[in-house]
């Protein structure tokens, strides 16, 4: 998920040459079909999978975005790296493995989104206001947690995208086509 005021950042690589090369990942855009893949579940967290987490995450810090998929980085695995800490505040990476939603509320909260893989474009989406999940954190170990607010937002975003699931997929047939357009626009400018 990105947060509208960013500008996206479409050759990475080439603008930071000082990066390790193994680290930053294509983010793949609509209507690239494996974003509509879903993903299958982790069998363990070993270092291996590490590796990809750290990778994830400094492919989000650079794009820049606040949340992203395995799969945006064309990896079918129930993976998402988040921080929703804001540019003057420290970095707080979180990790999540295998994440499911335990319990949503009833009340529901509007939210314009973004999309790392829907660049430049941003739309409201209404979701439940808070849920409880569990998952897998860095280090193998379960964890059951509350989300709310952005947390709530981003998460569920996330984990849409884990089921082939995108943002643009809960508007309009129209807007999503309109959205689709403007990326393709984009990415041939
Ligand atoms: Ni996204």
């Amino acid at each position: 998920m990105r947060v509208s005021g960013t500008t996206p950042n479409l050759d990475a690589r080439a603008q930071r040459p000082y990066l390790r090369a193994m680290a930053l990942r294509e983010i793949l855009v609509v209507p690239h079909p494996v974003l509509k893949q879903v993903s299958k579940p982790v069998a363990v967290v070993d270092d291996a999978l590490r590796v990809l987490m750290d990778d994830m995450l400094e492919t989000m810090y650079e794009a820049p975005g606040i949340g992203l998929a395995a799969i945006q980085i064309g990896v079918a695995q129930r993976v998402i790296v988040m921080d929703l800490a804001r540019e003057d505040e420290p970095k707080t990476p979180r990790y999540f493995v295998n994440p499911e939603i335990v319990w949503a509320s009833d009340e529901t909260l509007p939210y314009e989104e973004g999309c790392l893989s829907v660049p430049e474009y941003y739309d409201e989406v209404e979701r439940p206001a808070r849920v409880k999940l569990t998952y897998l954190n860095y280090q193998g170990e379960p964890v059951e947690e509350d989300a709310e607010g952005m947390f709530a937002v981003c998460i569920q975003h996330e984990m849409d995208h884990l089921d082939g699931v995108l943002f643009i997929d809960h508007l309009s047939r129209l807007k999503r086509e309109q959205a689709i357009k403007k990326v393709k626009k984009l990415v041939r400018a």
